[in-house]
């Protein structure tokens, strides 16, 4: 037993398990303490109640002075000889200043409710919900994956191998986590710049309860050994898969009837963008999964296909249209060049579309073809760049919002991963570095660097400005901040130190060292990633709770203290009175 319990990965999962639980805890301490002080101060308010029923005259009209005396106020012109004070450089009618430490001052609330039908609004809560599950999900299991590479025997259950953990883990946070989000937000988006409603909203339940199914079957086949048998995040069985592509398509349909009975002329670039990744995806999907294209070197290209349109043309493609609808609603700006984001467009589906093969550089697959595959990844720079200037050029001129709005960092990180996440693809392509990097942890690294930094981060600043906007329930700042920071030094820790250990075991590769060096070589790599991992995983629990916070705001009760609260009370028993 004794020898049982010192092991390490038994260790590590025990204190895994425990973090949620102690955070459960504390949240059940918190919740029986506000409980309590909330019934010591509903008796209170009885006894103020009742003590105020009976309140002699003349202390009412003492409070009726004193409210008066404290909402004395002077004119302003007292000192100036009845002359108008002047303040032409707005020194004191703007001192606006504030000093606080940014992550934890108080943060400007959202600006208005906006105006959704209700059943609309529960569409996309639900969407939404579902989708913070599947996060949390899913990167509990990227955890213990993460886990298992610095305590190898965590576990001997096949269930819970390492082989087929790792996809439970990609599918989910693909198709759980980052679709079921984006399908939300469109549930939003695609009505609003129509100025329009949602077609039906049956079909949109329909979209989320397939998507929702195939997920929570594919994964418990995953676990059961039951697979696609290859092609990384095809994992899932076809009669898994195709549920998912049946909510899509039934939800393509929807948006296109939306879009067809909207009131404006024009098309917004968000829905071309929307429209054209839900196709991409179901185009994809078919390619992925036809059986007459799984054969031979063939299957190999059809891979690098879907692997690189699934994330350009379905995460990144979505996301961008998204991002050209909320980040102007976050500023308050228009976006800066409306021609830039209809280049980025283009040369998005000219180039993307054409880099797959860059995954199998020097495998069987003809050598022209992959050169096709690292000029169109050179070609990316060009939407690349469109799309990141288009975003910094509407941030600009509000980077002194940074400080006063707890969504924007989020937008500014997304929009630098976009870049250097991007760039760090291009950089991948050629043969000279592919050569070098190509079976490392380094494409690990990028892959988080780009669907965690981009995507993710994308995701959640849409979540802040949306959910507050439907519910009128803010997060809290501090936990909001504490997201924010926990998840970023979290990916860059675990980006950074793979991309270190993969270069240098590459490196030692080259140099025609055994294989068993490089393994010896990544473990304090592998420990950082799991450290920055943990710490990517705990802002998932407080996103959720903030989440929460959004959708179930906490209910106050405020002992009235002041005389203009006390008089208001009165003046309510003396209505009902009468
Ligand atoms: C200019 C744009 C991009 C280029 C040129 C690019 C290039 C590359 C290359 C060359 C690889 C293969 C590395 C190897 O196996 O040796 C790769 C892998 C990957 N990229 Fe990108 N990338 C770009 C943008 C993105 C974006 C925006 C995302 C996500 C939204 C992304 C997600 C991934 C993922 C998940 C993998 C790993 C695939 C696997 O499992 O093998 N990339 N990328
Ligand atoms: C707590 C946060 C997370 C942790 C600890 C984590 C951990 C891991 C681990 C350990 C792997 C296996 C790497 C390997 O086989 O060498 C992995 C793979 C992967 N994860 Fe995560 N992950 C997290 C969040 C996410 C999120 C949110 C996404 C996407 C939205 C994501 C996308 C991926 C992808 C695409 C791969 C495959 C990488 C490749 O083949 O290049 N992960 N993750």
């Amino acid at each position: 037993m004794d020898e049982f319990l010192n092991e390490p990965g038994l260790q590590i999962t025990l204190i895994l398990i425990s973090l949620p639980i102690i955070f459960a805890l504390i949240l059940i301490l918190i919740k029986v303490n506000r409980m309590i002080s909330n019934t010591l101060k509903k008796r209170e308010l009885k006894r103020i109640y009742k003590h105020l029923e009976s309140l002699p005259p003349q202390e009412v009209t003492a409070l009726e002075e004193r409210k008066k005396e404290l909402e004395f106020q002077l004119s302003g012109n007292e000192l100036s000889l009845n002359k108008n004070v002047k303040d032409p450089r707005g020194l004191v009618d703007q001192a606006n200043e504030i000093h606080d430490i940014r992550f934890l001052q108080s943060k400007r609330k959202e600006s208005g409710k906006i105006s959704v039908p209700e059943d609309e609004k529960k569409l996309i809560l639900w969407f939404l919900g579902c989708a913070v599950f599947w996060l949390f999900m899913g990167t509990t299991v990227g955890e213990y994956l993460g886990i298992k590479f610095v305590a190898p025997d965590s576990d001997h259950l096949s269930w819970l191998s390492f082989g087929r953990l790792r996809p439970v883990h990609t599918n989910m946070v693909f198709w759980g986590w980052a679709s079921m989000a984006m399908l939300g937000f469109s549930y939003y988006v695609v009505p609003r710049v129509g100025n329009t409603k949602v077609f039906n909203l049956k079909i949109g339940y329909w979209s989320l309860i397939l998507m929702n199914s195939a997920v929570f079957l594919g994964s418990i086949c995953l676990m059961a050994g039951i697979n696609n048998s290859g092609g990384e995040y095809r994992e899932y069985i076809w009669p898994v898969m195709i549920l998912f592509a049946i909510g899509i398509m039934i939800s393509i349909y929807n948006h296109l009837k939306t879009i067809e009975f909207r009131k404006t002329e024009d098309i917004y670039v968000s829905n071309w963008y929307v429209v054209s990744a839900m196709m991409y995806v179901v185009v994809i999907l078919f390619v992925a999964y036809l059986p007459f294209w799984q054969d031979g070197l063939g299957e190999t290209i059809t891979q690098g296909y879907f692997m690189h349109q699934g994330v350009g043309m379905w995460f990144m493609f979505f996301n961008l249209g998204l991002m050209y609808y909320f980040l102007p609603q976050e500023l308050n700006s228009p976006v800066y060049s409306y021609s830039l984001s209809i280049l980025a467009f283009w040369t998005q589906i000219l180039f993307y579309t054409l880099i797959g093969t860059h995954h199998f550089i020097f495998s069987a697959i003809p050598w022209w073809m992959q050169t096709v595959a690292i000029v169109a990844s050179v070609g990316m720079v060009i939407p690349v760049a469109a799309g990141s200037v288009n975003f910094m050029m509407t941030i600009r001129g509000s980077w002194h919002r940074l400080k006063l709005s707890y969504v924007l960092p989020f937008y500014v990180v997304s929009v630098i991963f976009y870049f250097t996440g991007s760039m760090q693809g291009t950089a991948e392509a050629f043969r000279t570095t592919n050569l070098l990097w190509h079976f490392t942890d380094f494409t690990v690294a990028h892959s988080h660097l780009t669907m965690y930094g981009i995507i993710t981060f994308m995701l959640w600043s849409f979540t802040y400005t949306l959910v507050p906007r439907l519910t009128s329930h803010e997060p809290p700042s501090l936990t909001v901040g504490l997201h924010f920071w926990m998840a970023l030094i979290g990916v860059l820790v675990y980006t950074i130190s793979l991309m270190i250990g993969s270069t240098e075991k590459g490196i030692l590769w080259m140099d025609k060292k055994p294989f068993l060096e490089g393994v010896i070589k990544m473990f304090p790599f592998w420990l950082w990633r799991a450290i920055g991992g943990t710490m990517m995983w705990i802002s998932h629990i407080i996103f959720a709770y903030n989440f929460y916070r959004m959708i179930c705001p906490r209910k106050e009760i405020r002992i009235p203290e002041t005389p203009s609260e006390i008089l208001d009370i009165i003046h309510t028993q003396q209505n009902k009175a009468l």
